[in-house]
């Protein structure tokens, strides 16, 4: 995880005075080394990077919504670093990241959370290779290769053997005490066991700092992202990103949705008991209490097997189950540790090895306007096709309309793709060097594409929605959603059947399927007799999914299958649904989702669509009937 690279903080007591007192992030903003004359071109570029720097930690650590990718930022650091290195004379305070939210008590860690150096190249981490054969005056090193999580770093405080606390790492010296919602990680333990699974007693220190990662795993985010487009909203951009929010969440149903790994990699405190003499040794010890720990590291006693660790990683980062950036590659001894001892923002015995993402370059053909299911505007840019990743790839989110003004992206422009998290394809960067003569500002519509209408957003949101529930685009999806296998599963009822059905006028809400007669199919161009007489066969057979598919079906916004399926339980029928009230909905699905059912519920064509659903199915009754 990037961080404070070339920050300029001293680990020690005034750090934490300062850190607690003024907030360390403040302090470390205050505009530097403003002189009023006028500047060699370099130091004006040094100031940039800091403005830049401050701005992408911001965005990344505050709202956890990076809008360049890791190694874009790496390269900025790296570039700032490279200056302050030549003009020592320029080394003010650097945008150092802070990953608190100021939502959460803060928890002063017993040891530094300190960062790690990086490398990029072959050459880089030979060199760093060197560096430690050197200060050791040593070759024959025993160095662990681990994969480097992309998660969020946190520190987990055991007194005794008992989980007491859980912090992010915040700036280092202070983080946001987050020990409730990391005791809702099932995989974590909150006690240590005190004998290993063979028997052999393990000893437990009075107080222990443990250091890890909290993370989303691959099969986790496929399984929310699917539900998130089942629900009509964005899937999430970044696994990192997910982690990170879920971690700092205060709303306990998103919480509980959301299952969050994680895995202890390092420790900081060790207090009165004996500290492990290897990596080796801490893996074991982490095991034997009963921990989730690395699970695949390698061994290797030469910079040239280091570097065949460090690309096996990386050739099989895919089928690892869970998301990596790189591998850190730390020293086996912890007595050479010492030894070696850190700078002032990183250990000198340890380095992270940054994987590049694959990227490819292509240029965009158009940038159109996908209307969803709720209504919401997302931009798309259409590109030559490329492959990536075994992947053709053709088409590539722009979020929406606030990301797509900043990054100005053009039609014509040349861009690099990057999957994002590896899953989703993103634009990494636009190179401006190579835009054609002649390309224009893209101007976001102010009216749907599919219907016309004014678009609206609401205050403070970036979401950009077209309001007109009857309009032709957000209803075919709405009908594509109900009839979904997902959701009530009509078999048939795929886009092209619901475009040709909406195209005759004669479906306009889900209610209209079960109003279907022979006699309205009767001669429609493209539904022959034995495709109409199929088609409402399978309309009536819908009529016996449960009651939790009609609800999931209707295509609430934040209503997923499980959601919907707790409000089955809980109401019965349809008309109960619609009679909930704002209290009991909170009670079953959270306030977010609450909030989007209650809007839902209180628009009257919804609620006449409810009442026509529960007439023409009248499958459930108000009580007593199976959900
Ligand atoms: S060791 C003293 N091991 O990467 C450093 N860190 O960029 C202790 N990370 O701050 C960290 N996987 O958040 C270590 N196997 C691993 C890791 C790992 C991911 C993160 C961690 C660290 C950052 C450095």
């Amino acid at each position: 995880m990037r961080w404070h690279e070339t920050g300029k903080i001293k680990w020690g007591a005034a750090a934490v005075l300062l850190a607690l007192g003024a907030g360390l992030l403040g302090a470390q903003k205050i505009a530097w080394g403003g002189t009023e004359q006028a500047r060699p071109l370099q130091e004006d570029r040094v100031t940039e990077l800091r403005a830049e720097i401050a701005h992408h930690d911001e965005l990344y650590f505050k709202e956890a919504a990076p809008e360049i990718s890791d190694s874009d930022y790496d390269r900025l650091k790296r570039e700032l670093a490279a200056l302050e290195r030549a003009h020592p004379e320029w080394a003010g305070p650097t945008g150092m990241g802070d990953d608190r939210s100021g939502r959460f008590p803060n928890y002063v860690h017993r040891q530094p959370m300190l960062s790690l150096d990086k490398a990029y190249t072959e050459a880089e981490w030979r060199a760093f290779h060197a560096g430690v054969v050197a200060r050791l005056g040593r070759k024959n090193l025993t160095f662990v290769v681990e994969p480097k999580y992309d998660g969020l770093a946190i520190s987990l405080t055991y007194e005794r053997g008992v989980l007491t606390r859980a912090a992010t790492r915040g700036n280092g010296l202070v983080g946001d005490d987050v020990t409730d919602n990391v005791r809702t990680i099932a995989m974590l333990p909150q006690q240590l066991r005190r004998a290993a699974a063979d028997g052999t007693p393990s000893s437990i220190p009075n107080l222990l700092e443990l250091r890890g990662e909290v993370y989303v795993d691959d099969a986790e985010f496929a399984r929310l992202n699917a539900a998130r487009v089942a629900e009509g909203v964005e899937p999430f951009a970044h696994p990192r990103n997910l982690a990170a929010g879920t971690l700092k969440s205060q709303d306990r149903a998103e919480l509980a949705s959301r299952r969050l790994s994680i895995v202890i990699y390092s420790w900081g405190a060790w207090e009165d008991g004996a500290v492990p003499t290897t990596q080796q040794a801490f893996h074991a010890q982490v095991r034997a209490w009963g921990l989730p720990g690395v699970g695949k590291f390698e061994v290797v006693t030469s910079a040239g097997d280091g570097w065949r660790a460090i690309q096996s990683f990386g050739r099989t980062r895919t089928q690892l189950g869970f998301p990596i950036d790189g591998a850190v590659v730390k020293i086996d001894g912890v007595a050479l540790r010492s030894h070696l001892g850190q700078s002032d923002h990183a250990p000198r015995w340890a380095i992270a090895y940054k994987f590049e993402p694959e990227r490819i370059v292509t240029r965009v053909r158009a940038i159109t306007i996908q209307v969803g299911r709720t209504g919401l505007l997302t931009p798309v840019a259409e590109l030559e096709s490329v492959k990536l990743g075994g992947t053709s790839i053709a088409r590539a989110t722009l979020h929406n309309r606030e990301v797509l003004a900043r990054r100005d992206i053009r039609v014509g422009d040349f861009v690099e793709i990057e999957k994002a998290g590896e899953i989703i394809p993103a634009i990494a960067a636009v190179l401006l060097e190579r835009r054609p003569e002649g390309t224009r500002r893209y101007e976001f519509p102010e009216r749907c594409p599919a219907c016309g209408s004014a678009v609206e957003s609401k205050p403070g949101e970036t979401a950009v929605r077209c309001p007109n529930f009857h309009c032709p685009a957000q209803l075919r999806r709405r009908l594509e959603h109900f009839a979904s296998a997902a959701a009530v599963g009509i078999r048939g009822l795929g886009p092209a059947m619901i475009g040709i059905l909406v195209r005759e006028g004669l479906v306009k809400a889900p209610s209209d399927f079960y109003r279907l007669r022979p006699a309205d199919l009767d001669g429609v161009d493209g539904i022959g007799p034995k495709v109409a007489e199929r088609l409402l066969d399978a309309i009536e057979r819908s009529k016996q999914a449960e009651l939790w598919r009609y609800i999931y079906g209707l295509g609430i916004p934040r209503i997923g299958a499980a959601n919907a399926r707790k409000l089955a339980q809980a109401c019965g029928s349809l008309e109960a649904f619609a009679a909930m009230g704002k209290e009991q909905v909170v009670a079953i699905v959270g306030i977010a989702a609450a909030d989007s059912l209650v809007e839902f519920l209180t628009r009257p064509e919804n609620r006449a669509e409810l009442e026509a659903l529960q007439a023409l199915v009248a499958r459930w009754k108000l009580a007593g009937s199976a959900p």
